[in-house]
């Protein structure tokens, strides 16, 4: 009995504060009085410390802690919190943390549909990203995938839900005639342009002056937009690069043709250009330079443009335009679909250009809110740089125009197809994907996927997912991030835009 105290007590200051395992009463008591007397001790630190600074009548009861905290390790700051490495693989990783998910793009925009990894909404609107996302520099769209995978269906939406944001949209060139029903919907307008009928377009009409520029500057404008149009015209057909003096001859012939025009008061027509082509004295006489060499040089010429004023595509882009551009319609479509179908098809490629031509300097107004158009059907302008580089410069001023351009192709090939690597047409291509920030893949056919992986920079999973998509799913890449979306469509756009109804 004599030593028990001393056993206690020996327990007492080698046991911690607190026992964990301490159930039984014995423990439980011991932990109590140990807990008293470190609070006793606590006080008299305390109460020692302020009698050092404070004065004698200080009555209040002395903090239970000091209040600067406790002294040392105890104290718990200052130490650096070490933790040991953890290495794992990404497989491993993937089975750690296996629900990260992109967090979206906001929820400012159109409707698309499911974003299909986050199970979120997903909604896009490419001008109000602008600015706001990294990297998203421009509010261009480039489509790609196999044949029926949706595209149309899904620019067709795009189109359709941007209306009811107050957006216009214009389809300068659509060879299958498949928008018409939904400007029929949207209360919108088409023009049809074929043989036997009544729609004319003029290509080289001059929109209105914008407010922000002289006259001397708009006219410099619509002079570079026409002697575009006409170098890539006359490139397409001839199917290749003007000569210098090819050039010159174009330069005069327009300048010839627009004063005479001007005289008149009237626009300056396609079928002007091409006869003063044809006329060796007028062009001479126009350069006042060495007689007979301009004539000579511009007989090449004289025939291509011929090809549009006296072939297969006569009296559609050479006579006075029988559609006035309302900017107030929700949507306007040029429908091509009855050019009729010859083996080569340069007549629609030649329309497609002067019909673009056409609508877009008829958007230059920068007051014209905001816009989209759609190129569907692109791919078959690829093969021909002239109307890439009529393109491009026509993307480079949409930014200004508050214009996004969608672009729809078959294959990221298709870019390929401009010409060979450090060509200027692959040059053209390429400059125009770099101008697309928002690039959406539907399916692509297992051959492609190393050209689509190599010029999208896509990562090897995104590579194996395309190869994989089903009708209506994509992969979007919006500057640099990844979404696998599935485009919904309500029941009356499902009905409106299908263009199966023949094979059901
Ligand atoms: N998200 C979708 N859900 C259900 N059906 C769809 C969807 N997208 C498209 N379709 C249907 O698939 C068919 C083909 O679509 P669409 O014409 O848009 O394909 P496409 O990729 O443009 O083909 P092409 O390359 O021939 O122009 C249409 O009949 C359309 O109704
Ligand atoms: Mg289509």
């Amino acid at each position: 009995m004599s030593h028990r105290p001393a056993r206690r007590a020996r327990r007492a200051s080698a046991s911690p504060l607190f026992t964990p395992h301490g159930t039984d009463r014995a423990s439980r008591k011991a932990a109590r009085r140990r807990l008293a007397e470190a609070v006793a001790k606590a006080r008299s630190e305390v109460a020692g410390q302020a009698a050092g600074t404070a004065t004698a009548d200080h009555e209040s009861p002395a903090p239970l802690y000091p209040p600067s905290g406790r002294p040392g390790p105890a104290s718990a700051r200052g130490n650096r919190l070490r933790l040991p490495d953890h290495r794992m693989t990404t497989a491993i990783a993937a089975g750690a943390y296996p629900f990260l998910a992109e967090g979206g793009l906001g929820a400012e925009g159109i409707y698309i549909g499911r974003d299909v990894h986050a199970e979120a909404s997903f909604v896009f609107d490419p001008f109000a990203l602008y600015g706001k996302v990294e990297g998203f520099t421009n509010p261009n769209v480039l489509l790609a995938g196999v044949i029926g995978q949706g595209k149309s269906a899904l620019a067709k939406s795009i189109g359709l839900r941007s209306v009811a944001f107050g957006y216009r949209v214009y389809v300068p060139c659509d060879p299958k005639g498949e928008w018409s029903p939904v400007a029929a919907a949207l209360g919108g307008t088409s023009v049809a342009l074929g043989p036997g009928l009544p729609g004319r377009l003029n290509p080289l009409d001059a929109a209105p002056r914008p407010a922000s520029l002289s006259e001397t500057d708009w006219a410099g404008e619509i002079r570079k937009r026409r002697l575009l149009l006409l170098g890539s015209l006359a490139r397409t057909v001839l199917g290749r690069d003007l000569l210098p003096m090819e050039h010159t001859a174009l330069d005069v012939a327009l300048d010839t043709v627009v004063t005479r025009a001007d005289d008149s008061g009237r626009t300056p027509l396609l079928g002007d250009v091409a006869s003063t082509l044809n006329s060796p004295e007028q062009l001479d006489e126009a350069a006042g330079l060495m007689s007979g060499r301009l004539g000579d040089a511009a007989r090449d010429l004289a025939h291509a443009m011929r090809r549009l004023v006296h072939g297969d595509l006569a009296g559609m882009f050479d006579a006075p335009s029988t559609v006035a551009f309302d900017p107030d319609s929700p949507m306007l479509t040029i429908d091509l679909s009855r050019l009729g179908g010859s083996g080569d098809d340069t007549a629609l490629v030649l329309a497609m250009t002067c019909a673009s031509a056409w609508m877009e300097s008829a958007l230059t107004d920068p007051r014209g809110g905001r816009r989209w158009i759609v190129y569907d059907e692109a791919w078959r302008l690829m093969r021909h740089p002239g109307l890439l580089q009529r393109m491009q410069a026509q993307w480079k001023l949409s930014r200004g125009l508050g214009i996004a351009n969608l672009m729809v192709i078959h294959r990221l090939s298709d870019l390929l197809t401009a010409g060979d690597a450090g060509s200027e047409g692959r040059a053209l291509a390429e400059g125009l994907l770099a101008d697309c920030s928002t690039r959406i893949i539907y399916r692509q056919e297992t051959d492609q996927l190393h050209a689509a992986a190599t010029l999208l920079g896509l990562t090897s999973v995104e590579a194996e997912a395309i190869a994989h998509l089903n009708r209506g799913r994509g992969l979007w890449k919006v500057a640099g991030r990844s979404f696998i979306v599935q485009h919904l469509l309500h029941a009356h756009e499902l009905a409106l835009f299908d263009t199966d109804a023949r094979m059901h």
